[in-house]
């Protein structure tokens, strides 16, 4: 069901994708997961990202159900790296966040590969769309869907398990999965704030742009 909230003049499609799609914490992700043929549709939307020279600098790791337990460990010895002193409480919540959505993936970029001129910040540019079509394709599909971070990510522990190389960074996790209820979307920025004119208007007519 759409937001009441949704801006007018929006395609239908671009509104039923764009504006659905919310951040869907994994804790309110259950199953059903996406199947295999759903999977491979986010795996296909996310490989429409633009990408410059083709690098394709980013890939997904996938963690079965089968190796969450083992990905909850991690997240508690990263917890350990950072605070010897966590208690045993606060390692079992790090544990516990393992086993929460449904469909977890791991987004990993290569900084490094092909083109050295293709600097990380396109990388991650890339890597952004890919991710955006993901979430939009999950959100077509009718499931909810997350990003997250957290300090684990740089962990040794998490590096190991993942077999990351030097070159290599996750930015974030992705969880897809059902969600049974939604929150209102949050307030979007207006237009209007995101465009800004050029800092020094042209000195003279004769510099000033064309028009196509
Ligand atoms: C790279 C990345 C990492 C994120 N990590 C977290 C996170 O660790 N925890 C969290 O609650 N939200 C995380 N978010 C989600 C944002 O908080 C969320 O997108 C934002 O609140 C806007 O909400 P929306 O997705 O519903 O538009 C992350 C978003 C991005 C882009």
């Amino acid at each position: 069901m759409l937001p009441t909230d949704s801006p007018s003049g929006w395609p239908d499609a671009a509104q039923l994708l764009m504006h659905t799609r919310q951040t869907i914490l994994p804790k309110r992700l259950h199953a059903p997961s996406p199947d295999e043929a759903q999977l491979h549709a986010l795996l296909a939307a996310a490989a429409t990202a633009p990408d410059h020279d083709q690098l394709r600098p980013w890939r997904f790791v996938l963690v079965p159900a089968a190796q969450r337990p083992a990905l909850g460990e991690v997240f508690a010895q990263a917890l350990r790296e950072r605070d010897p002193a966590a208690t045993a409480e606060q390692l079992e919540q790090a544990r516990e966040k393992a086993l929460r959505a449904p469909l977890l993936l791991l987004l990993v970029v290569n900084a490094t590969c092909g083109d050295a001129d293709i600097d990380l910040g396109e990388r991650l540019i890339s890597a952004g769309c890919a991710v955006q079509n993901l979430l939009l394709m999950a959100t077509a599909q009718g499931f909810g869907s997350a990003l997250t971070s957290g300090k684990a990510l740089k962990s040794e522990a998490l590096r190991e398990f993942f077999g990351l190389t030097a070159d290599e960074h996750a930015p974030c996790f992705i969880s897809v999965g059902t969600a049974h209820t939604r929150k209102p979307g949050r307030p979007r920025p207006q237009p209007t704030e995101l465009l800004k004119p050029l800092p020094h208007p042209p000195q003279s007519p004769d510099q000033a742009p064309t028009t196509a």
